[in-house]
């Protein structure tokens, strides 16, 4: 499978510091083309940096999305807005927007069928907090969101989803689940997937992993069987790191 390598900046960056960033990880991974690159920037720079980004086979995600076409939704984006201003895919349910912006499963079900019906990929993040796996409730938190997330779904759609498992304790903390922690998550949410959906189309769906990914932890990560990618937070943020990354080999 084609692994994913999705940067996500958050609420980091201006325009200067965004081209300053696209124009360095442009030069650093080009000619990479065996990883699908992915760069979220915040709104406000997607459309610039997409055309810096022309030609050069990354591709640009948004952070967010709302579900409505158009109307009186102050300070939403829709799908349609983004593929305007050149974006292919958008990160969807991300721990913050759920902790700080009141996002739930139904939320994000219905920004997942949005931003299919738009084009856009979706990357659907799950992940359960501390407490969730000291309690012993790993599995079953993230089970039930990736069900609740994906509810309606056609199956050949799946194909056009990455689930990104991120366990809240892991992010933007140094802390990196192990390998081990992770596969077993990834392979729980692929046991899943084979029960809700058709075979062969879960056999292409990516799960890819995000918290505390860095350059001296993913070529481990990326030798797990079930790991086909990574979501990555601050280490997006600086060039030779991300293209370290991008740049994986697999141990
Ligand atoms: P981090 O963030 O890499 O900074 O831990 C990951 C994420 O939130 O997607």
């Amino acid at each position: 499978m084609r692994p994913l390598i999705a940067g996500n900046w958050k609420m980091n960056t201006d325009l200067k510091q965004g081209v300053d960033l696209v124009l360095a990880l442009r030069d650093l991974v080009k000619g990479h083309d065996s990883v699908d690159c992915v760069i979220a920037p915040p709104f406000t720079a997607i459309h610039h940096l997409s055309h810096l980004l022309a030609g050069s086979g990354i591709e640009m995600c948004a952070q967010d999305i709302f579900w409505e076409k158009s109307g009186a939704y102050t300070g939403e984006i829709s799908g349609e807005m983004l593929v305007s201003a050149g974006c292919r895919h958008v990160i969807i349910g991300h721990s913050e927007r759920r902790q700080f912006f009141g996002e739930t499963d139904e939320t994000v079900n219905k920004k997942v069928l949005a931003a299919l019906r738009h084009g856009l990929k979706p990357i659907m993040c799950v992940g359960e907090s501390l407490d969730e796996r000291e309690a012993n409730k790993t599995i079953q938190t993230v089970c039930s969101q990736v069900k609740k997330g994906l509810a309606g779904l056609s199956g050949t759609a799946l194909r056009d989803i990455a689930v990104a498992y991120e366990p809240i304790w892991a992010i933007g903390t140094g802390r990196t689940a192990t390998p081990q922690q992770a596969e077993e998550v990834h392979n729980s949410i692929r046991g899943l997937l084979y029960e809700l959906f058709d075979g062969a189309t879960v056999k292409e769906t990516r799960i890819i992993y995000g918290g505390s990914v860095k350059g001296d932890n993913i070529d481990v990560l990326m030798a797990q069987p079930n790991i086909d990618g990574a979501l990555v937070g601050g280490a997006s943020l600086k060039a030779d790191e991300f293209a370290r990354i991008v740049k994986f080999q697999p141990v």
